[in-house]
C-alpha cells in the first residue's frame, strides 16, 4: 500500500533571505585590470556593479548560501531542525564529492535532514522549485529549503581576454522555505524544463584539454574557466524567452495579464528587455536588478524575489511565473500562486 498522499499538496513560500559578499566591484574597478568601460558595459550588458566573494580569505558558495538559508528561515519563523530536505542549486559547488548541501545541513543544524546539490547552471532556482514542489506531493517532505547560490567570480578570469565573462558574473545565494499547507490553492500552476545538449559548448567550463569544443582552439589560460559563446547565448536567450513563457501560459489557461509578476533570470538587460517587448509588459510586472548584482547564476531569481518582498509589492493570490534559461542549453518555468 501507498503511504503517498493522494490529493494534491498546497505549497507556500514561507520566507526569503538572501545574501551578497561586501566586497563591490564596479565597472570603473574593472576598467583598472582590462580593456573595457563603464559606459560599454552599461550599455551592452545594464549592469553597474557585481558582488564578488573574497576565496583568497576562505569564503566559498557555502558561506554565502548559510546566510541565506538562515535569513530565509528567520523569515518563515522556523528551526533549521524543522526541515526535511535541503536542495543546494549551484553550479559553484566547493568540491565534486561530498555535495555543498550536507556540509551546509550540518552547519546550521539540520539533524540529518535529506541534502543534495542540483545542477542546472543558470536554470538552477526554477528547476529547484519545480523538483522541491514534485517532491512535496508526496506528503513526505513538508518543510524544504531550497537554495540558489553561486561564485562564478572564480572562474571568470579578470583580463582582456576574459573581458565576457567578467563584466557578467556576480557571486550571491537566494533562499526560499516551501512549506506545507492546508490551503490547496497554494503552490505551482504549470512548469516547464528543457535542454538542449547538442549546444552544450555555448557556455562550458572545461577541465581538461580534451573537454574543449572541436570548434574552439584549446587554450591553457582557459582550463577550468568559463567559455562563453556571448552571441549565441544572446540570440537564444532572447529567442527562448517568449517561446517558454507563451508554452507556461498556454498549459496553465492564462494570459500574460492573469500573471503578477514575473521573475526572471537576469542574464543582461537587453536581453529582457525585448521579451518585455514581445508581451508589451509593464516594467511594474517584469523586474530587473541586473544593475546591482550583475548575473549571478542559480541567485538570481530569488535576488529579484527578494527585492519584491522587501517592497511589499508580493502579496497572497497573486501569481508569479519564475524563468529560467542558461548553460547546458537549458530553459524552464515555475508559475506559483502565491
Ligand atoms: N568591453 C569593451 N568592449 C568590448 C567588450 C567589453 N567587455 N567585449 C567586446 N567588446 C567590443 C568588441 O571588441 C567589439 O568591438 P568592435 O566592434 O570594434 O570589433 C564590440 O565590443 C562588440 O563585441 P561583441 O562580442 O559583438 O559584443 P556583444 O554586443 O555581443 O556583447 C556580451 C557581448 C557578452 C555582453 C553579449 O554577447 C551577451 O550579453 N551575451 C549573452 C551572455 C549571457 O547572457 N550569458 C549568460 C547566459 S545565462
Amino acid at each position: 500500500m501507498s503511504h503517498y498522499q493522494t490529493g494534491p499538496v498546497g505549497v507556500e513560500i514561507a520566507g526569503i533571505g538572501t545574501a551578497v559578499p561586501d566586497n563591490v566591484v564596479t565597472n570603473a574597478d574593472l576598467e583598472k585590470v582590462m580593456d573595457t568601460s563603464d559606459e560599454w558595459i552599461r550599455q551592452r550588458t545594464g549592469i553597474e556593479q557585481r558582488h564578488r566573494i573574497r576565496s583568497d580569505q576562505g569564503e566559498s558558495v557555502k558561506h554565502l548560501a548559510h546566510d541565506a538559508v538562515l535569513r530565509a528561515l528567520d523569515a518563515a519563523g522556523m528551526k533549521a531542525d524543522e526541515l526535511d530536505l535541503i536542495v543546494l542549486s549551484t553550479m559553484s559547488s566547493e568540491m565534486t564529492c561530498p555535495p555543498t548541501a550536507c556540509r551546509l545541513a550540518a552547519e546550521i543544524g539540520t539533524k540529518n535532514a535529506g541534502a543534495f546539490d542540483l545542477s542546472a547552471a543558470c536554470c538552477g532556482f526554477v528547476f529547484g522549485l519545480n523538483t522541491a514542489y514534485g517532491l512535496m506531493q508526496t506528503g513526505q517532505y513538508k518543510n524544504v529549503a531550497l537554495i540558489g547560490a553561486d561564485t562564478l567570480t572564480n572562474i571568470v578570469e579578470y583580463s582582456t581576454k576574459g573581458r565576457n565573462g567578467a563584466i557578467l558574473f556576480g557571486d550571491a545565494a537566494g533562499a526560499v522555505i516551501l512549506r506545507k499547507t492546508p490551503d490547496s490553492d497554494k503552490g505551482l500552476i504549470a512548469q516547464t524544463m528543457h535542454s538542449d545538449g547538442e549546444r552544450w559548448n555555448d557556455l562550458y567550463i572545461p577541465e581538461t584539454k580534451f573537454d574543449f569544443h572541436e570548434g574552439d582552439t584549446f587554450d591553457e589560460w582557459q582550463l577550468g574557466k568559463l567559455h562563453m559563446n556571448g552571441h549565441s547565448v544572446f540570440k537564444f536567450a532572447v529567442g527562448t524567452f517568449p517561446l517558454v513563457i507563451e508554452q507556461t501560459l498556454e498549459r496553465a489557461g492564462l494570459s500574460a495579464d492573469d500573471v503578477d509578476h514575473f521573475i526572471c533570470h537576469q542574464s543582461n538587460r537587453r536581453i529582457l528587455d525585448a521579451a518585455r517587448n514581445r508581451f508589451g509588459l509593464a516594467e511594474e510586472k517584469f523586474h530587473i536588478n541586473i544593475q546591482r548584482y550583475a548575473n549571478t547564476v542559480a541567485a538570481s531569481v530569488p535576488l529579484v524575489l527578494n527585492d519584491l518582498v522587501t517592497a511589499d509589492r508580493v502579496k497572497p493570490g497573486q501569481r508569479v511565473m519564475f524563468v529560467g534559461f542558461g548553460g547546458g542549453l537549458t530553459w524552464g518555468t515555475s508559475l506559483w500562486q502565491l
